[in-house]
């Protein structure tokens, strides 16, 4: 495989063909934040979150599915690159529940942690927010869609790695959802409990359905009149 050489921040490194510019930035240890990439994983350039700006291009570029080419001269964290993450996490916030306290993952959430990186504040942004009931009809896993952020991470996990195919996306826009066949629960006869979707979903969408007794302590929301 060739050796490409690019300039990511002014710095002059080498990178190999077939590389994109995320691994390349890694490789060198420039930190990209990414949502629906994982390595894992086929890109699909969903989120947006990984950004950069390269020389030339009229618009800014997925660094997670675009690879490196001979003399391409990068920025990955210029003004223009802070700022269009920062909307791009500020609108994903902005039609998300908002539930953060009351959720398992609260303390992993990949959004949470993006959110904090780049200094999200106050919501800026007017957005509907997507609402859905809480499915947790499966033996195995509790799918609570109002925080799905639609990366598509448990679709490919599933079909990738498990090769169940359990998952898909249906309808359109703002209505975008991840289902099960023709949007109905998840069978047990179908889904093969392995977990492998719970781990790559960066939300707290998914879950481990908890045993008696699993029960996280302090978790009851207690009003009193
Ligand atoms: S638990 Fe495994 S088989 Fe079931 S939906 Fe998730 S990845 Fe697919
Ligand atoms: S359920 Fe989780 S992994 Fe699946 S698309 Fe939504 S946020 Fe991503
Ligand atoms: S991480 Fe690159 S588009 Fe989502």
């Amino acid at each position: 495989m060739g050796e490409i050489t690019v300039t990511i921040n002014g710095s002059q490194l080498s990178g190999s063909e077939g590389m994109t510019i995320l691994e390349a930035a890694q490789e060198n240890g420039i930190d990209i934040p990414t949502l629906c990439h994982r390595p894992e994983l086929t890109p699909i350039g969903a989120c947006r979150i990984c950004v950069v700006e390269v020389e030339g291009s009229r618009t800014l570029v997925g660094s997670c599915h675009t690879p490196i080419t001979q003399g391409m001269v990068i920025y990955t964290h210029s003004p223009k690159v802070l700022e269009t993450r920062k909307v791009i996490v500020e609108l994903l916030l902005a039609s998300h529940c908002g539930s953060c306290f009351m959720c398992d993952k609260a303390n992993v959430c990949e959004l949470r942690r993006i959110a904090a990186d780049l200094e999200v504040g106050l919501p800026r942004f007017r957005v509907r927010k997507r609402y859905y009931p809480i499915e947790d009809v499966s033996p195995y896993i509790v799918r609570d869609l109002t925080k799905c952020i639609l990366c598509r991470r448990c679709v490919r996990a599933c079909n990738e790695i498990k090769k169940a195919r359990v998952f898909g996306i249906a309808y359109r826009g703002f209505d975008s959802k991840v289902v099960v066949d023709f949007d109905q629960p998840i069978d047990k006869d179908v889904c093969q409990d392995c977990d492998v979707c719970i781990s790559f979903c960066p939300t707290g969408a998914l879950s481990r359905v908890k045993k008696l007794g699993e029960e996280k302590k302090g978790k009851a929301l207690v009003i009193s009149s």
